[in-house]
């Protein structure tokens, strides 16, 4: 991949008509907005701050950064995302669609702002009668149903920290999180639908709580009635009828501009899963202003992020971005080949999708199982497309591009992360020209560089550290429960400035191209793995005496998983031995995180003072030639060992 994106060369121009009704319709005016934060670095948030958010007590200073990395941004302004996400809409767009609703088996719902108004404000009733407080965790363990982006919103209007669990995770993993959250409640749902089959999901949840944990009160179960539960005494409570007594009407809670919005767990190279808090004022802004500059969003728009809401491009491209700004946000809840690949096709046939957005792996996925399909379909209402989560091969960008945009959509590859809340580098639609495979230019406001492991700054086309060199609002705050881990991850490298834990290199027209991660995080499908995690899980396995996690390019999933394996004894049947490793897998993180090649071996390559190589382990994962000196590692034969096995 790396070597095709290397040579890529093609330019491709925004069409002029997408430029002259867009914000930003140049590169001038990009320019223009670059320099306008580069000189007057306050003045710019502040502007727009003032533009797009109704405080409701204004803010006394734009950014503090006297306590630095811990920046605070618009200190002591008051305000409540729900209000932006839904109260100011109400004099315009009360029966304007705010959710529109599809599952796999076509149920369709159209949830209008009046009508969410009242929903939201139900649950958060709710959610009080339950005790549920300011400052309290909410953890979320739902499929992709309206409910769940409703229960987020009710969090946000009584000022609770919701925590959303992706419900492809594991019991085990889940368990983890509650823990760490130190959840009062747990919301989830009975089952959800993928791949035309239902689900558990609510099962899922007693497994995680069968021993029981402290601080969880009550688990509140929105009945689908598409799966059968059962009911645990003193805890679990079916919340359908309680839900429509409640009254419609909810004071929103008064927050501060730094209380945390929620918290969502997120892998890194060490430890275990981090809870990344992110603070209500610059968090919202940023929604804002990405949905506007990236998506160009205007009032007849139809937008559809296909994420999930378990992941952030969900909660901020799902739910708080698109409400905030007051389009329509398609949710879907299954994949994109159920009943076939035009799935996706025919619903923005249907809908008649504006902008889209979705990841590489889907777009690779569809590209491959039907390439023709978008042919079928009437596509002529999309406007951009958009892309996240992993580097875009140039193959699939063009496949996107020709085939579903018509050559007439831009692109935008967006570069962000967990941690940064919103997009970070993207091209912006009616400006930017776009090469595919980069994520071009950092955001205006935004100053991203890339530096090499000595501190200096790399040069064109040098591959290094990606970092971003100044605050910006939507950052993350701390590490829930550990502000020494969010330093040392994110703040150790130079100064102040955040170190993104990607690679990347900026080629001679100052375009980034985002290289893969520079640490031991694999992405896999777009999907944020540990290889310390996944590690972690196979050595649970009872045959196994350790093991090391590497990430190898896979055709479909842009990352796979290599794990090498020492089992304690050599397994008689191979396919068993692998099945097995597989379920502990499922059942330690979930199915996402199961290994695609496995190699057992006598020994891992290491240091004489005990470090495993690897770096040699990638090599070989890749089948690529070793350029590192093997001599002195305590076992060199074993490299040539490695090299000649062949996966299961
Ligand atoms: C990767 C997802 C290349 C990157 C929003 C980052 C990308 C990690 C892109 C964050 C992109 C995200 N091009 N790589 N356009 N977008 N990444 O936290 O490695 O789930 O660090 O956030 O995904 O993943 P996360």
């Amino acid at each position: 991949m790396i070597e095709s994106v290397l040579k890529e060369k093609r330019v491709f121009y925004p069409n002029p008509e997408l430029s002259k009704e867009a914000r930003i319709k140049s590169m001038d005016e990009y320019e223009k907005l670059v320099e306008w934060a580069k000189n007057d670095f306050e003045g710019f948030w502040d502007h727009f701050a003032k533009e797009k958010i109704d405080w409701i007590k204004p803010y006394k200073k734009v950014l503090d950064d006297s306590k630095a990395p811990h920046y605070k941004w618009f200190v002591d302004g008051k305000l409540n995302i729900t209000q932006h996400c839904i109260d100011r809409h109400l004099p315009q767009k009360k029966d304007k669609v705010a959710i529109l609703f599809e599952d796999e088996m076509g149920n369709v719902e159209e949830i209008t702002y009046g009508e969410l108004y009242e929903r939201v404000n139900q649950f958060a009733n709710l959610l009080k009668a339950y005790g549920v407080k300011k400052g309290d965790r909410v953890v979320l363990y739902m499929s992709m149903i309206p409910e769940l982006a409703i229960a987020m919103l009710a969090c946000a209007r009584i000022g609770a920290i919701h925590s959303v669990v992706f419900a492809g995770f594991s019991a085990n993993a889940l368990r983890d999180r509650i823990e760490d959250a130190n959840a009062k409640l747990v919301i989830t749902c009975d089952g959800g639908y993928r791949k035309g089959k239902v689900h558990n999901i609510k099962s899922v949840v007693d497994e995680a709580l069968k021993e029981p944990l402290d601080s969880v009160e009550k688990v509140l179960i929105y009945d689908r009635g598409i799966q059968k539960f059962e009911l645990i005494d003193n805890r679990d409570v079916v919340i359908n009828s309680e839900l429509k007594e409640m009254e419609k009407e909810c004071e929103p809670v008064i927050l501060d501009s730094e209380d945390i919005a929620f918290i969502l767990y997120t892998s890194g190279s060490t430890g275990k899963p981090k809870g990344v808090q992110h603070a209500v004022g610059g968090y919202l802004l940023w929604a804002i202003l990405t949905m506007e500059w990236v998506f160009d969003i205007k009032d007849d728009d139809m937008f559809w992020c296909t994420a999930d809401i378990g992941w952030i491009t969900g909660h901020t491209y799902i739910v708080y971005g698109p409400l905030a700004v007051g389009t329509t946000s398609i949710m879907y809840e299954g994949v994109p080949v159920y009943p076939d690949a035009g799935r996706w096709w025919k619903m923005v046939e249907k809908y008649k999708v504006t902008k889209f957005y979705t990841a590489p792996t889907a777009i690779r996925i569809l590209k491959k199982v039907a390439p023709d399909e978008p042919k079928k379909y009437d596509l002529s209402s999309l406007r951009i497309l958009g892309t996240v989560g992993e580097p875009i091969d140039p193959e699939s960008w063009l496949w996107y591009y020709e085939n579903v945009g018509n050559k007439k959509c831009s692109i935008v590859d967006t570069w962000w992360q967990t941690e940064t809340g919103g997009h970070m580098i993207s091209p912006l639609p009616g400006a930017t020209p776009m090469k595919p495979g980069s994520a071009t230019k950092p955001l205006p406001g935004i100053f991203a560089e890339v530096f090499l492991e000595d501190g200096s700054k790399a040069g064109v086309n040098e591959g290094g550290f990606l970092c971003i060199t100044k605050p910006w609002p939507s950052m993350i705050r701390d590490v829930w429960g550990n502000p020494q881990r969010y330093k040392k991850t994110y703040f150790s490298f130079k100064g102040n400035i955040y170190l993104t834990g990607d690679d990347a290199r900026v080629d001679e027209d100052g375009y980034i191209w985002i290289m893969g991660r520079a640490d031991d995080v694999i992405n896999v499908s777009g999907h944020r793995l540990g290889t310390m995690e996944i590690e972690s899980a196979i050595n649970k396995h009872p045959n196994v005496a350790e093991s090391a996690v590497v990430g190898k390019h896979h055709e479909i999933k842009g990352e796979g998983i290599f794990a090498f394996i020492v089992p304690r004894e050599w397994p008689e049947n191979l396919e068993e031995f692998k099945n097995s490793i597989n379920e502990v897998v499922t059942n330690e993180i979930g199915p996402i995180a199961k290994p695609d090649w496995i190699v057992l071996t006598e020994a891992l390559p290491k240091t004489r003072s005990g470090k495993i190589m690897r770096r040699i382990l990638r090599a070989i994962a890749a089948g690529e030639e070793i350029k590192q000196d093997i001599s002195t590692l305590e076992n060199p034969e074993i490299v040539e060992k490695l090299k000649e096995a062949k996966p299961i």
